[in-house]
């Protein structure tokens, strides 16, 4: 492609928010080096949506039990190598209220797909909301309905449920015994009952391509996200895709950039697997169309028995420390971290 056609796409983005499966194919498939356009116009649509305010969201990983065994990832119920951990209630919502002092206006209760008792989770939610106000974010994987249902009504704000990839056959066989129909209609359901959504893909799955990425993100519109995040695929030694490549900087900052001018209302995070393939992964994509970052929280006795993927950042950081090296990052850009819950643009 031409700079004068990537003009001409980027332009086209820009002004409608809208291009089709082509187009998008086209743009992801292009060298970075061409694509300086698309960054730049992603970062200022972001700066006119967001202006210079960036959303944190702090994690507790409470949980890494998992029931599934997803092809990539290091929490997968088959990984005989990884120590297991849950955290309690009480030490759920202490780290909660710890990271409401830090300041944080979200918290995003995350695990694998544990069977955590439904009433305890709602108990918790409950408890947080109660007794600091802050905003909460589930990330559980899938459950049944009617669990999302009594979360929402205790109290939680959002559900972040990555579709992973917008490709049936890829997705099925990536995910062994789940069913993207599910995955799909599981993240609809949400937003009928009034969570925040968000989802997200794995950058560079092996088998993946432009054409399904286009797919991701024209599926992202379709599903109105009000989070869309990306992150490279970082192989795992213990499992299946240990031997495959790890994805790269450069097709994670084109999606990001794609993710702001398609779905302009979105957050979108700078994610954690992007700072972990690259230093500066992060302040990357807060340049090319990010607005949010989500730091652990996570006691750090646990933090290395959540590795996801190897080399994870902040293994070895305390709460504290994370939010001074976030804060600091941000104000390196010239941007400022949020006073408010950042809640959805889209309302
Ligand atoms: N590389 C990158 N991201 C991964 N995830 C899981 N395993 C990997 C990996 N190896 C992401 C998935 C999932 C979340 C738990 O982390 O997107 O939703
Ligand atoms: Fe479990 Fe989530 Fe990892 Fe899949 S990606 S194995 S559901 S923790
Ligand atoms: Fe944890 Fe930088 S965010 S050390």
């Amino acid at each position: 492609m031409n700079q004068f056609e990537i003009k001409r796409l980027v332009d086209k983005a820009y002004d409608k928010a809208e291009l089709n499966k082509e187009e998008i194919t086209s743009l992801l498939a292009a060298d970075i080096n061409q694509l300086d356009y698309l960054l730049q116009k992603a970062d200022q649509k972001r700066k006119e949506i967001c202006e210079d305010e960036v959303h944190l969201r702090a994690i507790i990983e409470f949980s890494n039990y998992c029931r599934r065994n997803c092809y990539y990832c290091g929490l997968r119920k088959d990984n005989q190598h990884l120590q297991r951990y849950q955290l309690k209630k009480e030490e759920i919502i202490k780290t909660a209220q710890m990271a409401a002092e830090l300041g944080y206006q979200t918290v995003v209760l995350q695990s694998g797909e544990d069977e955590y008792p439904t009433a305890q989770i709602t108990e918790i939610i409950k408890e947080i909301k109660n007794t600091t106000g802050m905003a909460i974010t589930l990330s559980l994987g899938e459950r049944d309905f009617a669990a999302y249902k009594l979360w929402r009504e205790a109290g939680a704000d959002r559900y972040l449920l990555k579709h992973e990839t917008a490709d049936q056959r890829l997705y099925e066989k990536y995910h062994p015994g789940m069913s993207f129909e599910n995955r799909i209609e599981s993240l609809k359901y949400l937003k009928k009952i009034g969570y925040q959504i968000g989802s997200g893909v794995i950058i560079d799955l092996p088998g993946q391509t432009p054409e399904i990425l286009a797919e991701d993100l024209l599926l992202s519109q379709k599903l109105e996200l009000d989070m869309i995040g990306s992150g490279p695929f970082i192989p795992h030694e213990k499992t299946p895709l240990a031997e495959s490549k790890t994805g790269t900087v450069e097709m994670t900052l084109k999606f990001t950039a794609l993710s702001r001018l398609l779905l302009p209302l979105a957050h979108i995070p700078a994610t954690t697997a992007l700072g972990t393939i690259d230093v500066e992964g992060r302040q990357k994509a807060l340049m090319a169309g990010a607005n949010v970052v989500m730091p652990n929280v996570t006691d750090s006795q646990y933090r290395e028995k959540y590795q996801i993927y190897p080399g994870k950042i902040c293994i070895n950081e305390e709460a504290g420390d994370c939010r001074q090296c976030i804060g600091g990052i941000i104000a390196s850009l010239g941007r400022f971290v949020s006073q408010n819950k950042g809640h959805s643009l889209r309302k």
